[in-house]
């Protein structure tokens, strides 16, 4: 099993180009499914959760090419409406195709993706949107069987919770409704509006995305289309953070500041100092950061994939920090890995009390999620000595060439393979 060994220490200087959003991606591919006919989605990362989406779209029959960055998906010969457990249960963004199905097709079945590292992560906002949609939902043998009359009837739903798949998996059903839907409380992330963007290349008329209030007004049919997935706004905020932490000095190329204020805001209050020319972001990090207390929000609040990063700079800043996580119930996995460097932190309900240090000391540590393996990896890079982080297999589902885009800022991480 792949290892990555790094020898902290070095501060990063250079640039660094940031991929194509892996959560854009996602369900942009599988909004491909809505149309009969092939579209080429541009700026893919080259990343495990992308395969799988490959994989997944292929078994229900369609066709998927890779070019480059580039993914043709041709979803005319889709002859199946089954996602089974294989596939769900590796990445639960699969769930997102039933309700594509459901309105294409008027039937399908999608496993049910049950439980995940950090959190219980229920789909009962996408279920109950289906069926305000009409869909007569059955839950059996752990799968999720959905079936309509000929098509979706537009439906006003409005979400307990702020959830970022339910809006996505809704917007894509009703595109293919008959008549309005209007999603009220709806999610407002920045991946959400790139999906609508999509949708409306296709034919549809999604209005509102970005907002809480999202109006779909469904069209018959949607007709395949081009387009250019934006920028991995978490990757993006994961360098400014190895920037940070090393008291580097990054130009980040093809990022969107704008859809990072809130941990700006929180960076600059750390002593981080943040430009922008032409399109690239300069990060400077300081001598030593001072401390900051985050609580995650749904966006425009501070993202939670963004906090177990934040933790490792916490780490080692000058003064003590609070770190709330409010999205979900179980996202401090990387409490007990980082306290393996040494990090002085304490677990009380939601809250994480960070006690900064001077100083980290390289340890063999244990990747457990996807952002929380890219903690360790930030942790890694500031502490004395060697770290080698196992079960990366984690960060490869997210980041995009990290430790080749981390050597050329000049930092000492390689990966070995083997025991
Ligand atoms: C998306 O997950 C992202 N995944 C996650 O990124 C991200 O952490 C999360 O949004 C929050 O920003 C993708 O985009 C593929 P939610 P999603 O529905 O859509 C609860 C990463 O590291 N909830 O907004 O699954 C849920 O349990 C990943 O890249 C319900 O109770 O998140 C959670 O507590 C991990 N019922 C909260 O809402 C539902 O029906 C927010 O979840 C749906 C959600």
């Amino acid at each position: 099993m792949d290892r990555l060994i790094i020898k902290g220490g070095a501060r990063l200087k250079g640039s660094v180009t940031i991929s194509g959003s892996k959560n854009a991606s996602l369900p942009i591919c599988i909004a491909a499914v809505l149309a009969p006919g092939a579209s080429t989605i541009a700026n893919v990362p080259h990343l495990r959760d992308i395969t799988t989406t490959s994989t997944l779209l292929q078994s229900l029959g369609a066709t998927v090419e890779r070019a480059g960055s580039s993914l043709r998906i041709d979803a005319a010969s889709i002859n199946t409406v089954e996602a089974t457990y294989d596939l769900v249960k590796t990445m639960r963004a699969s769930v997102l195709v039933l309700g594509p199905l459901l309105a294409r097709f008027g039937r399908a079945r999608v496993s049910l993706p049950g439980g995940c590292a950090i959190g219980a992560r229920p789909i009962d906002q996408h279920l109950k949107g289906l069926k305000a949609l009409g869909a007569e939902i059955r839950l059996e043998h752990g799968y999720v069987e959905a079936l309509c009359k000929k098509w979706l009837k537009g439906a006003r739903i409005n979400f307990d919770l702020s959830t970022v798949g339910g809006t996505e998996h809704l917007m894509m059903a009703a595109a293919l409704a008959k008549g309005e839907t209007i999603l009220e409380n709806a999610a407002r992330e920045p991946e959400i509006v790139d999906l609508a963007a999509y949708l409306n290349l296709m034919g549809a008329h999604v209005e509102g995305a970005g907002t809480d209030t999202i109006r779909i007004q469904g069209v018959e049919q949607l007709t395949p289309a081009d387009y250019e997935v934006m920028p991995d706004r978490i990757e993006a905020g994961t360098f400014m953070i190895a920037a940070a932490i090393t008291g580097g000095d990054v130009m980040i190329h093809n990022m969107k500041l704008e859809h990072l204020d809130a941990l700006c805001f929180k960076l600059q209050d750390a002593g981080v100092e943040i430009t922008s020319k032409d399109g690239v972001v300069r990060v400077q990090g300081p001598r030593r950061p001072r401390a900051v207390n985050i609580k995650t929000r749904p966006y425009p609040g501070f993202p939670t994939d963004m906090q177990a990063q934040f933790m490792a700079l916490m780490c080692v800043a000058d003064g003590a920090s609070v770190i709330s996580e409010n999205i979900f119930e179980n996202r401090f996995m990387h409490v007990s890995e980082l306290q393996r460097f040494g990090a002085d932190i304490t677990i009380e309900g939601k809250s994480a009390t960070v006690k900064g240090l001077r100083k980290l000391s390289g340890a063999p540590v244990m990747a457990t999620d996807l952002r929380a393996s890219a903690s360790l990896v930030l942790a890694g890079l500031v502490a004395e000595n060697i770290t080698e982080i196992s079960r990366i297999y984690h960060l490869d589902r997210g980041y995009e060439l990290l430790e080749s885009k981390l050597s050329g800022l000049g930092a000492c991480i390689e990966r070995v393979q083997g025991p």
